[in-house]
Parts: structure tokens; sequence; C-alpha cells
């Protein structure tokens, strides 16, 4: 599917609230989260050398894989959707700031 240069574009300015924890693109790294290339149909809690929570290892042994749906549900409330999960991030709470920051993932994902 094609994916909206625009939203692209205001999802990367999204991806502020993210990057303290989260590097993406060419060379990215693991920091406090992990690294998210290619996050958008990635098997959870799969980045090798990262210690995910156990909720993540429990899906990730489960086969659960993350799609646009599991995203914006953590993505609007991570305790909700994981329980005990270690991502202290309240959120986020507008629904354009979801759609933008879906559309920077999957770019990152292709
Ligand atoms: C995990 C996205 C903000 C820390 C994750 C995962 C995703 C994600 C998709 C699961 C990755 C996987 O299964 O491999 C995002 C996005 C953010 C954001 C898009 C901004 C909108 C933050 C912030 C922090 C953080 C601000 C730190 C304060 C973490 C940690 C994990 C994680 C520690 C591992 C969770 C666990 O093991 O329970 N994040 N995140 N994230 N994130 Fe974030």
């Amino acid at each position: 599917a094609v994916i909206d240069p625009a939203l692209v574009e205001a999802g990367e300015k999204v991806f502020r609230k993210c990057a303290a924890c989260h590097e993406i693109g060419e060379g990215a790294r693991n920091k406090s989260g992990p690294q998210l290339n290619g996050v958008v149909g990635r098997v959870m809690g799969s980045v090798e050398d990262f210690k995910y929570s156990k909720g993540f290892v429990a899906a990730h042994d489960q086969g659960r894989t993350w799609d646009e749906v599991s995203i914006t549900e953590y993505l609007a409330k991570p305790r909700d959707f994981m329980k005990g999960t270690k991502m202290a991030f309240a959120g986020l709470k507008k629904e354009a700031d979801m759609a933008a920051i879906l559309a920077y993932l999957q770019a990152a994902s292709e």
C-alpha cells in the first residue's frame, strides 16, 4: 500500500515523543527501549539483546505480532494493553498523532 508522505512527515515529528527511548532507521540501536525498525509485522518482543518485561516475553513465545491494531492499542494505553510493561509512556491521546505515527512506523517497516 502507498503511504501518504505528508502523514509520514507528521509522524516523524510525533516520534520526538518516542526518541528519548527508541531509535528507528538505518543503524538504529536499542536505548532504554528496543529499536523499532520493521516493527509493523514484527513478532512482539523479538529484538536481540533487549530485555523485555515478562508480558512481552510471553507474547513473543505465543508468536503474537505487531500490526496497526495492536500498535494502536499499545500506544493509546500501554499498561492496559500489556500488564507490567516497562514502557513508561502515558500514551498518545490525539487521533491525528496516532495516524501519523502509524504511517511513520509503517514507512520504516518496508
Ligand atoms: C516497547 C513504540 C515511547 C520505552 C515498545 C514497543 C513499541 C514501542 C512498538 C514494542 C517493541 C517490541 O515488541 O519489540 C513506541 C512509540 C513511542 C514510544 C511509537 C512514542 C509514541 C516510549 C518512551 C519510552 C519507551 C517515551 C521510555 C520512557 C519502551 C520500553 C519498551 C518499549 C522500555 C519495552 C517494553 C517492555 O518490555 O515491557 N515501544 N514507544 N517507549 N518502549 Fe516504547
